[in-house]
């Protein structure tokens, strides 16, 4: 039954590549249970691979979007902006049956469709809670964990997992995404950035400021007072990882220093940590953290972007020859397996 968002200060490094992929895997695996994704990006591109990739999805994004009663994220933003402080518990509407529009989706995934629309929403989200009643902050903070708890109340079903795409920069829905998620998978790539964005996200949650003195975000702190949680961390995944010789060591050097950083974290405060599986003992050393809280996932060069594209997902998609915009590609067999096999790890991880 559990929320993960997916995040990390930094565009780019795979959010919603990831989540496309493993909530299509965990859904494969488990049909007893829905899956309901959540894309709170303005970009929308995990909603676009899920809806059928880069022709077909986008023409149904844009479909979708453009009816007047929007069955979108910011259709249901604007219910909330309407009744900020009282849920109208009208969230199980936007919820859709993403096999209804792209048949090589399990039919147990859902998806509340991102929308460029949050983007202009924003500022009236942030000043919805300026002036209101002394709580204010927390009731709108509670507006993702309000739309979830109404569609899992529509389902009426024993289990989900609930996935949540986020946008990069720790804007509003960024902060709504991380008050309503219980657990945060945090993707990185091997470039010298990737380490400061991983150091910005542990600031930015849990107040975790290396330098003295430093201002400490108003989530953190609005989060302490009104004694809200936030998502505990659940994985750090190193992205995109590459089979060339001096790139792969390149890799190695950022993955080990962001682990080193994620270490000392765990040190200083495991509670900000979801051990895993239930019931599994805490890490009692630095391998044992690795090997719960570490994933690696490969480079898959042409089979990732044919996958997103035609939005079959990575386990679905076979290699050869496909047509993709016009044109020729191949998508290499090696790749693909790696990929698949990186993928089906990565989500048996998921509890
Ligand atoms: N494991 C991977 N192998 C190959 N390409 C990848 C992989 N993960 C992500 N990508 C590609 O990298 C780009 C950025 O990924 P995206 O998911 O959009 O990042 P984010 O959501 O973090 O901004 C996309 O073109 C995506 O297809
Ligand atoms: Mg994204």
């Amino acid at each position: 039954m559990a929320i993960y968002a997916i995040w990390n200060n930094k565009g780019g490094v795979g959010k919603s590549y990831l989540t496309f992929q493993i909530a299509s895997e965990y859904a494969k695996k488990h049909l007893d249970q829905r899956v309901l994704v959540i894309d709170l990006c303005p970009q929308a591109t995990a909603s676009s691979m899920l809806l059928g990739g880069l022709v077909k999805g986008e023409e149904q994004l844009v479909a979708i979007a453009s009816k007047t009663r929007r069955r979108t994220i910011a259709g249901y933003v604007d219910e909330r902006i309407r009744s900020p402080y009282v849920s109208s518990k009208v969230g199980g509407k936007f919820a859709l049956k993403v096999n209804d529009y792209n048949d090589q989706i399990p039919k147990n995934l859902y998806l509340v469709v991102g929308d460029e629309g949050l983007e202009v929403q924003s500022s009236r989200v942030s000043n919805a809670s300026n002036p209101g009643p002394a709580d204010a902050w927390r009731i709108v903070h509670s507006w993702i964990s309000d739309l979830i708890t109404d569609i899992r109340h529509s389902w009426n079903v024993r289990h989900s997992t609930v996935f949540i795409d986020c946008n990069p920069s720790f804007s509003i829905y960024t902060e709504l995404a991380m008050s309503a998620s219980d657990r945060l998978i945090i993707p990185f790539t091997a470039d010298g950035s990737s380490k400061r964005a991983v150091r910005a996200v542990l600031a930015l949650l849990y107040g975790d400021t290396r330098v003295q003195g430093a201002e400490q975000s108003e989530f953190y702190l609005n989060s302490q007072a009104f004694r809200m949680s936030s998502p505990q961390i659940y994985s750090y995944v190193g992205n995109r990882l590459t089979q060339m010789n001096s790139a792969a060591s390149a890799f190695k050097t950022v993955v080990d220093e962001i682990a080193r950083e994620i270490w000392s974290v765990w040190q200083s405060n495991p509670n900000q940590f979801a051990v895993h599986p239930a019931g599994h003992p805490a890490p009692r050393n630095r391998a044992e953290f690795r090997k719960m809280f570490q994933a690696e996932i490969n480079d898959a060069n042409t089979a990732s972007v044919v996958s997103g594209a035609l939005g079959i997902p990575i386990s679905s998609l076979p290699a050869g020859r496909k047509i993709l915009a016009g044109k020729r590609i191949i998508v290499n067999q090696t790749q693909r397996d790696r990929q698949k096999r990186n993928i089906r790890r990565f989500a048996q991880t998921i509890d």
